[in-house]
């Protein structure tokens, strides 16, 4: 961390929107330089042996928080991985009170072969800034560092027009095990009107939109044993269960012919989208074509009778993550494998609830398994409840005008099928969730070439600039 110092300078003028954007173009080469130093941290929560970085992270936010003026900045412990909070109060007392959720965690960064440069050495080609984290979520995050000084040097204040609170936690990629205790604990100082979460994606680069829902998520191993050792297949094949055989048969139960999650009650508290939702999604301009390449696929799969957009924001689905049985290595091994495994996972969407798909999930495997082998699931974490936030939110009007500033057009309204803690934000601290997120369609979050352009993390930092003004003038 030594030798680096982000100098902000002070601007002072009073045409917000110019100056806004002088500032953030004069100085986003010095602020990408911070962000490339942070994303070579290896900060991914899911490996044990990289603990130590998830924490180096955690310190390097704090450090760069204080740098750029929040005068309360600290680090918060839990059980497992450390999160960072700040806060700098607006100078007014009643000014409206904003929550900034992102998150200093990454995905682990295997094949590593598929790079084009390596993931923890982030360059910047074609104007998109490349490696693990640049777009989830380190990138989103250090926007807001940019937007909120540019928001001060832009109105000449000392402090924001609303107050803004940050929470950056560190095992989000790790289903957020310690986050809802977190937010329990700390639920006073949390206290706010609205919170900004910065960790999804844009419908277009050059069609600004804000997320209103995000599904949630359950997973499991699948664990079938027939015995306790591999059988040669020669002495007994044919005339005993194989729980390889076994287990591709239960998967392919898991769906029924049109598609449809085939696990029995599954769909029992599964919400319909409204009206006004449906029309938003439908003036999206939408090319199948262009999805299905984003998608690395030729042709759609699903649900029968729902759209592709249906498909991944509001319906649930059953998902074979993966499964192994037997030798896999190199050459023959003629055995019956005593024993077969699967890892599963469920998106939810509202108003299902992770327990009750866990226990039509446990009543459906054990009535598929065969007679002969002996069926378990173990369920990883507590499972995300699913999230959605109702279109008439003022604040979600606040962020439109502000993102629409930032982009000089209209800005539409979307959904993501992916999950976070987001259910337990809203629940927890009682205020309504907005999302101002800039990832795109192909910034292969969670693969190989991780990347965002750099012109919409200064798109992102300028929305947050406008956006702590928009606030403070609706309130
Ligand atoms: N930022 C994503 C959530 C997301 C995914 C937003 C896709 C927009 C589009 C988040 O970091 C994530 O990857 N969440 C995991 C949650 C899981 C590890 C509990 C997910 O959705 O798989
Ligand atoms: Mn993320
Ligand atoms: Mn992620």
């Amino acid at each position: 961390m030594e030798g680096r110092r982000q100098h902000w300078p002070s601007v002072g003028r009073v045409d917000e929107a110019q100056d806004v954007r002088t500032f953030i173009d004069s100085n986003a080469d010095q602020w990408l330089a911070g962000l490339q130093e942070w994303l070579r941290i290896p900060s991914q929560s899911g490996d044990p042996a990289l603990a130590g970085e998830v924490r180096r992270s955690a310190e390097w936010l704090a450090t760069a928080l204080r740098e750029a003026g929040f005068p309360t900045v600290e680090v918060w412990e839990t059980p497992g991985l450390p999160a960072v909070y700040a806060e700098w109060p607006a100078d007014d007392a009643g000014a409206p009170v904003a929550l900034v959720y992102g998150h200093h965690d990454v995905q682990p960064v295997e094949p590593l072969e598929q790079w084009t440069a390596p993931p923890y050495d982030p360059v910047v080609v074609d104007g998109r800034l490349l490696g693990r984290g640049a777009a989830d979520d380190k990138g989103q995050v250090a926007m807001h560092l940019l937007g909120l000084r540019a928001h001060l040097a832009a109105t000449g204040r000392s402090a924001p027009a609303a107050t803004v609170k940050v929470l950056v936690e560190g095992e989000e990629e790790s289903g957020s095990p310690h986050f809802v205790d977190l937010l329990r604990a700390q639920r006073e100082r949390l206290r706010c009107d609205v919170v900004v979460v910065s960790d999804t994606g844009l419908w277009r680069a050059d069609v600004p939109s804000t997320v209103i829902g995000l599904r949630g998520l359950v997973s499991c191993q699948l664990d079938l044993v027939a015995r306790d050792v591999d059988l040669h297949s020669g002495s007994f094949g044919g005339a005993v269960l194989n729980p390889a055989t076994a287990l591709a048969r239960m998967l392919a139960t898991l769906h029924d012919e049109s598609g449809h999650v085939a696990v029995p009650g599954f769909y029992d508290s599964v919400l319909e989208p409204g009206e006004e939702e449906r029309a938003m999604t439908a003036a999206l301009p939408y090319d199948e074509a262009q999805w299905l390449a984003d998608a690395h696929s030729t042709v759609p799969a699903g649900e029968a009778g729902w759209s592709t957009l249906e498909r991944v924001w509001v319906r649930p689905t059953a998902e074979v993550n993966g499964y192994w049985a037997g030798h896999t290595g190199a050459g023959t091994k003629t055995i019956i494998p005593r024993e077969a495994h699967a890892k599963l996972s469920f998106r939810l969407v509202a108003a299902q609830e992770p327990d009750q798909v866990r226990a039509a999930v446990e009543a459906w495997a054990h009535a598929a398994a065969p007679a002969g082998a002996t069926v378990t699931l173990t369920w990883e974490g507590d499972g995300v409840r699913p999230c959605a936030t109702p279109l008439g939110t003022p604040a979600l009007q606040a962020l439109h005008r502000a993102m629409a500033r930032a982009w000089g057009t209209d800005v539409l309204v979307t959904r993501e099928g992916g999950s976070g803690p987001e259910a337990d934000l809203q629940d927890v601290l009682e205020a309504p969730l907005v999302y101002l997120g800039v990832s795109l369609p192909d910034s292969r979050e969670h693969a190989p070439n991780e990347n965002v352009p750099v012109e919409m993390l200064l798109k992102g930092a300028e929305s947050a600039a406008y956006f702590w003004s928009e606030l403070a003038a609706q309130a």
